[in-house]
């Protein structure tokens, strides 16, 4: 995502009471900071927010966690939140040390319209390359649920490939979001974004059980 610079970006992230500093802090025990067993849910590379915003809106009795690699767009995202929602809180991180930060605690990730890194000397840095989906194995607690959302075919069947080999099973999958009309569907920036150019949009949700 090409971002402008916010220029006071970080009196904006350490001044919101929804940015976590010290996130290496809660590791194995983030429920001791959200005082509750709820379960939690993490956006990884949530970018300006939208999507998990809404979903702490909607879903009280989950916890949301979003995930953002550059101040810039995590200030953006953290301004974003205009009412008082317990149930969420920011970081700063990139997602190559997501299980410095989480242990066994995770019931959901999300990755929304991730960076699809296409070239092939670059792809363990896509999100659901076999190094990341290695990590999340550590970070899920009873069972890994991963839900991806992309228009990007090739970063969609690449995935649908390294989810498959790590042991994950289709519990759904859609090649064109729009046309099913699925009014539970939370849109995030990138997907109104290619929605309103008519790029079909792409979405599997998979499950893994336990070794
Ligand atoms: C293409 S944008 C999509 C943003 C948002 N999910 C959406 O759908 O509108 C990808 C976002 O992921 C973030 N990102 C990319 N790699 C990341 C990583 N390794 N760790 C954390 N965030 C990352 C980028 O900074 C960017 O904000």
């Amino acid at each position: 995502m090409r971002q402008r610079n916010v220029k006071n970006k970080e009196e904006i992230i350490t001044s919101s009471k929804y940015f976590v500093n010290n996130p290496e802090n809660y590791i194995g025990k983030w429920n001791t900071y959200f005082q509750n067993n709820n379960p939690i849910y993490i956006e990884i590379g949530m970018g300006k927010g939208q999507f998990i915003i809404e979903n702490a809106k909607r879903y009280p009795s989950i916890n949301f966690i979003g995930i953002e690699k550059y101040d810039s767009i995590l200030a953006l995202a953290l301004k974003k939140i205009n009412i008082e929602l317990p149930n969420l809180v920011m970081i700063r991180l990139d997602a190559f040390n997501i299980d410095s930060i989480f242990k066994e605690e995770i019931d959901t990730i999300y990755l929304n319209f991730s960076d699809p890194w296409p070239k092939k000397r670059h792809a363990k840095r896509r999100l659901t390359s076999p190094e990341f989906l290695k990590k999340y194995d550590l970070i899920f607690k009873n069972k890994n649920h991963i839900v991806m959302k992309t228009d990007n075919k090739d970063l969609f069947s690449y995935s649908i490939k390294t989810l498959n080999n790590h042991g994950y099973y289709i519990n759904n999958i859609t090649f064109d979001l729009e046309k099913e009309k699925d009014s539970l569907n939370i849109m995030t920036e990138y997907e109104e974004k290619f929605t309103k150019l008519n790029n079909p949009i792409y979405k599997i949700d998979v499950i893994k059980g336990k070794k």
